[in-house]
């Protein structure tokens, strides 16, 4: 098993994947009522309080994602919290992606992937991840926030 690790020197990586650009209008009744703007407005507020920096990410392609991981890399991130959106379950390059970082690694998703589809309940990053939290609507975005806080304190 891959060791990563825990250092919050640098900055904090916030990946969404497909879709999640419609939060706030796709499937509130899922996904809950804010938009993604909001969840990483009450993000950074938390992040500003806690004293980390954070860079926010989103795109609706594989490959955009895949290159900002790569970008990321170069820069020696303190943490990534990611929700890749339906390539939770698909993509293998992802996770291979992901795998190249060191640092930790935070698997979000709004709804309960386990609760689901049978299909959603296979994630290709869980076991590389340092952890996984779903179904905790948009706290579980400051839930991992509060994780990659407190390796540093
Ligand atoms: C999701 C769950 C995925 O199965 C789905 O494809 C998404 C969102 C979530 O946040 O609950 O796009 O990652």
């Amino acid at each position: 098993m891959k060791t990563r690790k825990q250092t919050t020197s640098g900055m904090i990586h916030v990946i969404n994947g497909p879709n999640l650009d419609m939060l706030g209008k796709r499937e509130p009744d899922i996904y809950g009522a804010l938009t993604l703007d909001q969840i990483n407005g009450e993000l950074k507020a938390r992040a500003e309080t806690l004293g980390l920096s954070l860079n926010f990410f989103q795109s609706n392609h594989e490959g955009m994602i895949l290159d900002y991981i790569h970008l990321t890399f170069e820069r020696e991130p303190a943490g990534v919290i990611i929700n890749p959106g339906a390539l939770t379950h698909t993509s293998v390059a992802l996770r291979d992606a992901l795998s190249m970082l060191s640092c930790p690694i935070v698997e979000v998703h709004l709804s309960n992937i386990h609760k689901r589809e049978t299909f959603r309940h296979t994630s290709m990053i869980a076991d590389i991840a340092t952890g996984q939290l779903t179904g905790f609507g948009h706290y579980g975005y400051r839930m991992a926030l509060d994780f990659l806080h407190s390796l540093s304190s």
